[in-house]
């Protein structure tokens, strides 16, 4: 019989998993596990690599007894979207899940990256509501910080791109559910994001620019002179994790703004799911203990 509720410890054991491919950089198993053990839950989290091509059946098999939900990580998150029974209200303004629960065998597709993006902006002493944003990149995190900044009552958003018409058409999709007058877009260029900074509030790099291992790993999305153009006590928001201290942020922090990193959300995303999974409030502290402690390990 399947059931909504997950299985304590004289149960049987039921499984999560973060699903993706490729999968080797995720820590999402090192900050869950530790949660479900630290509440008594007889769950298994595991990371579980799925081509594009075994996507249909592992859905399948989500549908049973066994499963109590999964997280979805790249690139399955809008083919994911498409194939779950039911949509949260995020996710079907995102666009993609990250976060699937269960209703008996029926799939619920959430997206808790917007939340977990907003308690970091929290942490960080940031009030999203009247908020003047410039967001770097036009990919599905900025899509999923576009939503969460527009529906927690930003006064304007602009996305600035490398590809100008991915920032174009990001700006045209939300402009079907916000009021266009709060969006616009334009090239990640110093010419065009120079009014954009002088007005922020926040900035948020939603770029791979900066992230270890990648092509651009000692670069930053905004040179410093452009910086320079925030306002005093403006923050300037990473979503890269990997190095907790990117060049934006070190940039950031010499010209005396205020910063935060990704790791964060990574986590307060993470504790969303948990929540939808478990209903019960997740242990944050100890998830973000294990997060840190997961990420010193890689050095
Ligand atoms: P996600 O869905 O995780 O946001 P993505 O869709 O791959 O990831 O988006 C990555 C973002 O980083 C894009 O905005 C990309 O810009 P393009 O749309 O022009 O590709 C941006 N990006 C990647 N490398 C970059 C670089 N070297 N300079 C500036 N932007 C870069």
């Amino acid at each position: 019989m399947s059931s909504e509720q997950p299985c304590r410890s004289a149960d049987t054991v039921r499984f999560t998993a973060v699903i993706g491919y490729p999968l080797a950089h995720s820590i999402s198993p090192r900050f869950q596990q530790p949660a479900f053990d630290h509440l008594g839950f007889a769950v298994r989290y595991v990371a579980r690599e799925t081509p594009p091509e075994e996507l249909p059946a592992f859905l399948h098999e989500l549908r049973g007894p066994q499963w109590l939900g999964v997280n979805v990580t790249v690139p399955h998150k809008e083919a994911v979207a498409a194939a779950v029974d039911d949509l949260s209200t995020e996710a079907r303004l995102i666009g993609a899940v990250n976060t699937v629960r269960k209703a008996g065998d029926r799939l619920i597709g959430h997206n808790t990256d917007a939340a977990g993006f907003l308690r970091g902006l929290t942490d960080a002493a940031c009030n999203p509501q009247g908020v003047t944003a410039l967001i770097l990149g036009a990919g599905g995190a900025a899509r999923a910080v576009a939503v969460a900044l527009l529906q927690a009552g930003a006064r304007h958003v602009t996305v600035a791109n490398r590809t100008v018409r991915r920032a174009e058409r990001l700006v045209a999709t939300l402009a079907a559910s916000f009021d266009a007058a709060r969006l616009a877009a334009g090239p990640l260029q110093a010419e065009a994001v120079r009014p954009a900074l002088r007005g922020a509030g926040l900035v948020v790099n939603t770029t791979t620019v900066g992230m270890a291992h990648g092509p651009a790993a000692d670069d930053s999305p905004l040179a410093a002179a452009l910086l320079a153009l925030l306002p005093p006590g403006a923050l300037v928001y990473d979503l890269v994790y990997n190095p907790a201290e990117t060049p934006l942020l070190r940039a950031a922090q010499r010209q005396g703004y205020r910063t935060q990193g990704g790791l964060p959300m990574l986590i307060y995303q993470g504790a969303a799911s948990f929540e939808l999974w478990t209903g019960q409030s997740a242990p944050v502290e100890l998830m973000l203990a294990h997060g840190r402690q997961a990420m010193a390990e890689r050095g």
